[in-house]
């Protein structure tokens, strides 16, 4: 009997239905050929819905999310609400609760892609940022106090647990050996200036690292991995990091790489049901006109499948968004494709399908 796998859809704002039609294209036309099965179950969480009820997700969301196999994410973000109503309220809601503590970010050039930085290419850069995705200073811990007054006060705290980070750097430094590619874990802190959070990071890091003797475990500090990143990206292959510096350093990754067209991750619950998503935003300015890129959304199904086993499948997802980027697109900018956004999707289909 074939295998099926239960996928929860969240196509979300924006252009974020538009992206995930193209990446269910994709998803159907490689599952056909391996002979497993996805069924999609659709949510209409978003600002729409926002807007309509009231609600940001329903009471029993999580419960209900919890059933499937994976996640399948668009967009989250509405030009009408409020910035953070539905960011806190559906994407790092979901991440919490259902303890997705890994935010996985592939951050790969591929060829034919245009990179912002003087003679890098695809050889240059490809590398993959770990991001703690449950704690930090995302965890939402701290207040305001005489808000509004001179005397006002306003704390943000970042919560760091021996358990949350271990758990991380662990799941980095297992990946870092399944890749087997450079062999090298980073961990990039800010132990200079952080000395309590970045301590016990560091601690518990070099603490990991024994058990991986093959595996060189590498520090830096956060500000000196920006420079970086610009300069020698060749010199990275795994990075660990926390919440913010990790939503930091993966958007100037993402730049890198040829830009928020392409750039996808995982929000991973290793245990439990995790979440795919391409990483950039709604782009409401683009919604309904076949412009936006859905390469970045089609690239998330691909790690989706790696994630549920089915990594033969996930990696021909890659090797033909591969082919498109080196054969068929002008550029990865929305609009300045060169073809629409089901063009793209179709492209894909015909490269899974033709390999
Ligand atoms: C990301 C985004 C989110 C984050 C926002 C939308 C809350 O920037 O996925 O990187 O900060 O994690
Ligand atoms: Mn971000």
């Amino acid at each position: 009997m074939s295998k099926t796998y239960n996928i929860a859809v969240i196509p979300g704002d924006g252009t974020g239905p538009e992206v995930v039609a193209e990446g269910i294209k994709v998803l159907d036309a490689v599952s056909n050929k391996a002979g497993f099965k996805l069924n999609y179950t659709n949510f209409d969480f978003g600002g729409e819905r926002y807007l309509k009820t009231g609600e940001v997700l329903p009471e029993n969301a999580v419960e209900e999310l919890n059933k499937f196999d994976a996640i399948y994410l668009g967009a989250i973000g509405h030009p009408d609400v409020k910035p953070g109503i539905l960011e806190k309220g559906i994407l790092l809601k979901l991440r919490f609760e259902l303890d997705q503590y890994i935010n996985l970010r592939p951050v790969k050039l591929y060829p034919g892609v245009d990179c912002p930085i003087k003679d890098k290419g695809p050889e240059d850069i490809d590398f993959v940022v770990v991001r703690e995705n449950t704690e930090g200073l995302y965890a939402g811990a701290g207040g305001t106090l005489k808000k509004g007054t001179q005397d006002e006060v306003a704390i943000q705290e970042s919560i760091n647990t021996r358990k949350g980070v271990e758990r991380c750097i662990r799941y980095a430094f297992e990946y870092c050996k399944k890749r087997n590619k450079g062999k090298t874990l980073t961990l990039c802190g800010k132990t200079n200036v952080l000395t309590f959070a970045f301590d016990l990071w560091e601690r518990t890091f070099y603490e990991v690292a024994k058990e991986y003797p093959d595996i060189k475990a590498e520090y830096a500090h956060v500000d000196a991995i920006t420079m970086w990143f610009v300069k020698n990206p060749e010199w990275f292959d795994v990075i660990v990091t926390d919440n913010m510096f990790g939503d930091i350093i993966t958007d100037l990754g993402a730049m890198i790489q040829g830009g928020m067209g392409i750039a996808a991750g995982g929000n991973l619950n290793p245990e439990g049901v995790s979440m795919f998503e391409p990483i950039g935003g709604s782009a409401p300015k683009y919604k309904g006109q076949n412009k936006i890129n859905p390469l970045a959304a089609i690239c998330a199904a691909g790690i989706m499948l790696e994630h549920l086993g089915e990594e033969k499948s996930g990696k021909e997802i890659e090797q033909a968004v591969m082919k498109v980027t080196a054969n068929d697109i002008k550029s990865l900018a929305a609009g300045q494709m060169g073809l629409t956004t089901t063009e793209a999707g179709d492209l894909v289909v015909k490269y899974v399908t033709e390999s």
